[in-house]
């Protein structure tokens, strides 16, 4: 049983620091592109021994210590009667801009429209075998309503914003709907066998802290304080966070996922020793050389080096154009660096 990446989320000692990148299974793995030209995304997501393959894919490369269940964050809105299309990115059929919108918005239980995500936990967690933990997802409440409210990812969100400043009322009750509809959506996977949870705010950093506590970090405490009971460590991803860092360690998450843009040292000194720490090279250094990705893969080790509850992550999602050789790199710069015998191993790996 590899426990590596759960007894870190828990700040736990550990025999080596564990790694694993977000959106490993994807575009870069030659495997996954061959999956994607047999279906289409949304039927990938939602046919559960389709989305166990390309979940295991990485895993069979390199010798990752979590395997993330292949889903996308905007799947569970269809339980609130949201519709979608990806090319490759998401684009929902109606945006959704009104208070009369936000009140029409479905409230159906997320067993009942994606039992898919469940099956897929199920299976991927049979098909492991312990190997590693099985990590669910979702979107953050203010992430989801980006897409929302803007109907596609767009440079600043600028009708996102709009309802933020012009009808304050209408995004808290959408972000309310969506964190209700979450804490199904989370409490679902686990229920399946999801050993950890991650959620992604990967728009967050768009809003000024005065900003992000009302309508960003208040939705995710209260989603975080929605599955505390089921006794799985959370993962709170916060995307674009150098000026968020010390409102998001209060999340109520064990484990804090930051972007590349801080260096982890300095995270480590800006939220103090009682979170756990993810992340977090570019995902554009592994454009570079094999030596120079292991050079950057060990500075990030070395600045958090003996501080207890490190998971090595990119700052954001492995890219498509990712050469597989720079993945190899990292993985043997993680082991080699880190890896302790039992009787090194407190208070935690020192490469
Ligand atoms: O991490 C994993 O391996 C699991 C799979 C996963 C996907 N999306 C698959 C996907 C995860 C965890 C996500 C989360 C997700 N989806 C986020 C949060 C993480 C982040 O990147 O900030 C966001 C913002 C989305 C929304 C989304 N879905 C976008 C913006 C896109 C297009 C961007 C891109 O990568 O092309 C998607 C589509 C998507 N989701 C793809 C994959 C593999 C590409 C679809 C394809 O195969 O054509």
């Amino acid at each position: 049983m590899n426990d590596r990446f759960s007894r870190a989320c828990r700040r736990e000692p550990v025999d080596r620091t564990p790694l694993w990148t977000m959106r490993q299974a994807g575009r870069y793995l030659p495997e996954y592109r061959a999956v994607r030209q047999q279906v289409d995304f949304l039927t990938l997501c939602k046919t559960p021994e389709l989305a166990v393959e390309v979940s295991l894919q990485p895993l069979r490369r390199f010798p990752l210590d979590a395997s993330i269940i292949f889903s996308d964050i905007l799947l569970p809105l269809e339980a609130l009667g949201c519709r979608m299309t990806f090319n490759p990115g998401p684009k929902l059929v109606e945006p959704v801009r009104t208070r009369a919108q936000v009140d029409a918005l479905d409230r159906r239980p997320a067993a009942e429209v994606t039992p898919f995500v469940a099956e897929a936990v199920r299976l991927l967690r049979r098909e492991l075998d312990g190997r590693t933990p099985v990590i669910g997802f979702c979107g953050a409440p203010f992430t989801l309503a980006a897409y929302l409210v803007q109907g596609e990812g767009k440079e600043g969100f600028g009708a996102l914003k709009t309802m933020l400043y012009r009808e304050p009322a209408t995004l808290e009750h959408l972000l309310e709907r969506l964190t209700d509809a979450m804490i199904d959506y989370l409490r679902l996977q686990i229920a399946a066998g999801a050993q950890a949870v991650q959620i992604f705010d990967s728009w967050a950093g768009l809003l000024a802290p005065a900003h992000y506590v009302p309508f960003a970090l208040r939705w995710v405490q209260a989603l975080v304080a929605g599955v505390a009971d089921l006794g799985v460590p959370v993962i709170y991803f916060v995307n674009g966070s150098p000026h968020l860092l010390e409102h998001a360690a209060t999340s109520g998450a064990d484990v804090l996922g930051v972007c590349w843009r801080t260096p982890l040292d300095v995270v480590a000194a800006r939220v103090g020793p009682g979170i756990a720490l993810q992340g977090n090279l570019d995902p554009h250094a592994l454009f570079a050389t094999p030596e120079e990705v292991s050079r950057l893969a060990l500075d990030v080790l070395k600045r958090v080096a003996g501080r207890p509850g490190h998971i090595m992550n990119l700052g954001h999602g492995i890219l498509p154009e990712t050469p597989i050789a720079s993945v190899e790199a990292l993985v043997a710069a993680v082991q080699t660096a880190t890896t302790r015998t039992t009787d090194e191993r407190l208070p935690a790996c020192t490469p």
